[in-house]
């Protein structure tokens, strides 16, 4: 019976490490990145730098009876970095540094997540000064309630238990890594326990160039490459998937025996994340190549001949995920906010591909692809009416609940809205996107030349780049007269925008294309007077002589 019991209880333990006799033992850190290895986050970097400031040189910040914080959270998107910094801190205060994972202290038996807990602590207070570090904190530290598991409000109450159990000033100092700041009890997060909250969030566009550049370090790159770009093309991006972007880069250039990795190969793995890869193996027709040549085309010539629309950075007819084409822009700096001019201009870009759909190929041919362009067309009208005060009929009320999508405000009187006031939204958002597409269609019809070389061009080379495309377009415009000129002043106005120092030549600019387009429509009515004259004339003719005869 003893023996049997011994076995049943070398089977547990063996197989569920309750650790009985050993003690829970966890992962001492010796770690050599350093700050230098985390960049774009610079915000939270400065704040944990006054902590290895102080774990060297406590008396420095506590001279005159304050007291350094005890616990640290960072929070964050994941895959920003945050347990990059911890690793970083360590590397950089040369103290001994504990890690533990929140999951380490989840166990189905009462008792052994809080006696790990205690076990962790006991072994950091014995080499102070240290860091305790306890990442993915949301796996333990969830808002508590009377119906969660006795365990897990257990392994929480010894980590409020252990927090107090300390002074500040004994040298240990714990950092809490999460995604979801906002499940964590507040006991956790009040002043005296974590009561220091760093932000870690996706980087900007510096940041995003930043890590490109550290994540190059190791990597031979070409002389074409401007990391610049492929920071502006990637808003949104975490650090993670700028490192994974430079290493997928790598490989592909090294599978194709390149000496260095290009632009193309960065390109490519940017767009691989983005939007899934190329589906090289689908064969589309001639037709339905051509049909998505001008959709993209129309996308890119609206883009490239509105005012306020961010530069196309590169057009293509190459399926990608659920995607039959693409037209990529970018903007110089990453938006933090957007006008009304701009706004509009994003819808006739959107609008753009439909327009050029129904132009060329007539209002019986127009296909779904314009699906995802609606959608977001009508999510900005919708923003602009709803929440932005951009309409003057339903004037400068928030009416948009969270997330603002259409449909979210349902039936009945949610939001509080009156229904008189639901109708008139709906007006304005449909006012707005036909308007936006009158716009787009004209644009195209006033240069159905120029789309046409532009789709041609597409179904021809597959993929153009932003500065491609415009040369073509001003290429085209150049002999077509008139009309092309003042596509070329409108060109120029968006390039020279580009450039701020340019702004003054930019007005002047903007302003001779807007007297020289008032011309133009002059002198298109003035051609259609003509022209009706002629057909008078002709009638006249014709009844002189039949009256003759
Ligand atoms: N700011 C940065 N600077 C340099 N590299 C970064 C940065 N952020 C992320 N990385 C890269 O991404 C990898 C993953 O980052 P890390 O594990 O620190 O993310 P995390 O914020 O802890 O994510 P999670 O919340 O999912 O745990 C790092 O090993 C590093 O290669
Ligand atoms: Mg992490």
């Amino acid at each position: 019976m003893i023996k049997l019991f011994l076995l049943f209880r070398r089977v547990v333990g063996g197989a569920l490490d309750l650790d009985d006799e050993v003690g829970y033992k966890t992962t001492e850190v010796h770690s050599n990145t350093t700050f230098a290895d985390v960049v774009g986050v610079d915000e939270a970097k400065k704040e944990l730098e006054d902590i290895v400031a102080y774990l060297k040189d406590p008396a420095k910040f506590t001279r005159l009876g304050g007291k350094m914080a005890k616990g640290v959270l960072l929070w964050g998107p994941p895959g920003t970095g945050k347990t990059l910094l911890a690793r970083a801190i360590a590397g950089e205060a040369g103290v001994p540094f504990r890690y533990a994972s929140g999951s380490e202290f989840e166990e189905m038996y009462v008792g052994v997540g809080a006696r790990r807990v205690r076990d962790l602590f006991q072994q950091a207070k014995k080499q102070l000064p240290c860091i305790v570090f306890l990442d993915e904190i949301d796996a333990i530290g969830s808002s508590r309630s009377m119906t969660d598991q006795q365990s897990l409000r257990q392994t929480l109450n010894q980590i409020l238990t252990e927090l107090d159990g300390f002074s500040s000033s004994e040298g240990l100092i714990v950092i809490a890594a999460t995604n979801f700041p906002e499940v964590l009890d507040k006991a956790l997060t009040r002043p005296g326990r974590f009561d220091r909250h760093v932000e870690v969030p996706n980087p900007d566009v510096k940041g995003r160039e930043a890590i490109l550049q550290v994540h190059a370090r190791n990597v031979t790159i070409g002389k074409d490459v401007d990391l610049r770009v492929i920071a502006r093309g990637t808003p949104g991006f975490s650090g993670a998937e700028l490192s994974s972007l430079v290493n997928k880069a790598a490989c592909s250039a090294s599978k194709q025996n390149k000496l260095s990795v290009s632009m193309v190969d960065l390109e490519m793995a940017k767009d691989l994340i983005m939007m899934g890869g190329e589906r090289s193996s689908a064969a589309f027709s001639l037709e339905n190549r051509k049909l998505t040549a001008f959709h993209e085309g129309g996308h890119a010539l609206v883009a490239c001949l509105t005012d306020g629309a961010l530069p196309v950075h590169k057009a293509t007819i190459v399926p990608r995920g659920q995607a039959l084409g693409m037209v990529m822009q970018l903007p110089d700096e990453d938006m933090s906010s957007w006008s009304q001019r701009q706004m509009l201009a994003e819808m006739d870009v959107c609008m753009g591909g439909r327009a050029a759909e129904e132009l060329i190929f007539g209002e019986q041919n127009i296909t779904s692809g314009a699906s995802s362009d609606l959608e977001r067309a009508t999510s900005i009208a919708t923003s602009m009416v709803e929440k932005l005060g951009m309409s003057r009929a339903v004037g400068l009320v928030s009416h948009g609940g969270k997330g603002g999508k259409r449909g979210s405000r349902g039936g009945g009187s949610s939001n509080g809205m009156s229904d008189s006031t639901k109708a008139k939204i709906d007006e304005e958002v449909r006012r707005l996107t036909d308007e936006s597409y009158k716009r787009a269609l004209n644009l195209l019809r006033k240069h159905e030349h120029t789309l046409r070389a532009l789709a041609e061009q597409l179904v021809e080379e597959e993929t153009l780049t932003g500065q491609q495309v415009r040369d073509l377009i001003a290429e085209s415009v150049q002999e077509n007269g008139l009309t092309s000129r003042i596509g070329r002043w409108l060109l120029g106005v968006n390039a020279q925008k580009r450039n701020p120092k340019n702004a003054a030549a930019a007005a002047q600019v903007k302003d001779l294309g807007e007297r020289l387009s008032s011309v133009e429509d002059q002198i298109q009515s003035l051609t259609k007077v003509a022209t009706q004259l002629a057909e008078l004339a002709n009638q006249m003719k014709e009844a002189q002589a039949s009256s003759a005869a």
